[in-house]
């Protein structure tokens, strides 16, 4: 059975170890992980898996070694754990704007690397995450990465210069429908429902409309087009959200949040 390692005890690898404890994919005694204080370990603690302030003794007892820091912090991680990393070791960064090549360029030249893209719902098992892989990774090697990912939800592989896309979509998406959702229940409470009985029924409206689209795998417009009856109520909502702009707002967004991934891939090179 693999071995797990995390660098870093933060909200990532909080969700991913919920999320593949709760898989069944990986038991606690195979799971390492390390952090820079005691306090931020404790978190982890509660799971039952191995911990230490050390990041080579996490790489050193681990098949997959999970960076979850932040890009700044990455320089001197690599540096620290780079003496640690064996050929049967495989790195996998999550961090926004780190590239496979700056990371290889670190570490030893036969490090396994992979850099994968992944949202916090990984911790109840629906996440979105996409991977690609460094030069050095095997067939196998991947064969091992897609189903350690596809354990906490829908993975895809793809190039890395598609990873950026996929920071403005998927991973920070939860924080745009959040905002969304919390608009909805608003517009609830404000016509008399309850904010349990309001957020419920959005949030559920959203995940059945996500899963349609994900089911059917027809295209969203196809959809929002049966829901708007001819001179219905709902073409009306639909055209005050285009009077508001609310598709060249969505469409910013992920515009600003892949800017600032490319600045801080660029502060990383
Ligand atoms: N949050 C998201 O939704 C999300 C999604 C996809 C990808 N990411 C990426 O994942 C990475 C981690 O994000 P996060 O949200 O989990 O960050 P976070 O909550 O801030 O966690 C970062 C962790 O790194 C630890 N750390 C700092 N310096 C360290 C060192 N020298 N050695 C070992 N550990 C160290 C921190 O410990 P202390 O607390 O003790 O300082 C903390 O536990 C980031 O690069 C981010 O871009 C995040």
């Amino acid at each position: 059975m693999t071995t797990v390692g995390f660098i870093g005890a933060g909200k990532v690898t909080q969700a991913l170890v919920k999320g593949l404890l709760s898989s069944g994919a990986v038991t606690p005694s195979r799971i390492y992980a390390s952090s820079k204080t005691e306090m931020s370990l404790q978190k982890l603690k509660v799971f039952g898996v191995n911990t230490c302030l050390d990041n080579t003794w996490t790489v050193k007892n681990s098949n997959i070694t999970v960076l979850a820091v932040k890009p700044l912090v990455y320089p001197k991680i690599l540096h620290e754990i780079a003496p640690a990393v064996g050929p049967n070791n495989l790195i996998i960064s999550v961090a926004a704007g780190v590239t496979i090549k700056s990371i290889e360029q670190r570490l030893p030249h036969h490090a396994k690397v992979a850099r994968a893209m992944l949202n916090t719902a990984v911790q109840i098992r629906d996440g979105a995450i996409c991977y690609s892989t460094g030069r050095n990774v095997a067939d196998a090697d991947q064969e091992l990465i897609h189903r350690f990912f596809s354990s906490v939800g829908l993975t895809l592989e793809g190039e890395e210069k598609h990873l950026d896309a996929v920071v403005g979509l998927s991973g920070s998406a939860p924080a745009y429908f959040y905002l969304i959702l919390e608009a909805l229940s608003d517009a609830g409470v404000r016509h008399g429902l309850s904010r349990d009985v309001s957020t419920r029924h959005a949030s559920q409206a959203m995940l059945g409309a996500a899963r349609m689209v994900l089911e059917s795998g027809r295209h969203p417009g196809e959809l929002k087009d049966e829901v708007c009856s001819p001179g219905g109520v709902t073409i009306d909502a639909i055209y005050s959200m285009e009077k508001a702009g609310v598709r060249a707002a969505m469409m910013d967004a992920v515009d600003a949040c892949i800017r600032r991934n490319y600045e801080l891939a660029r502060l990383n090179e």
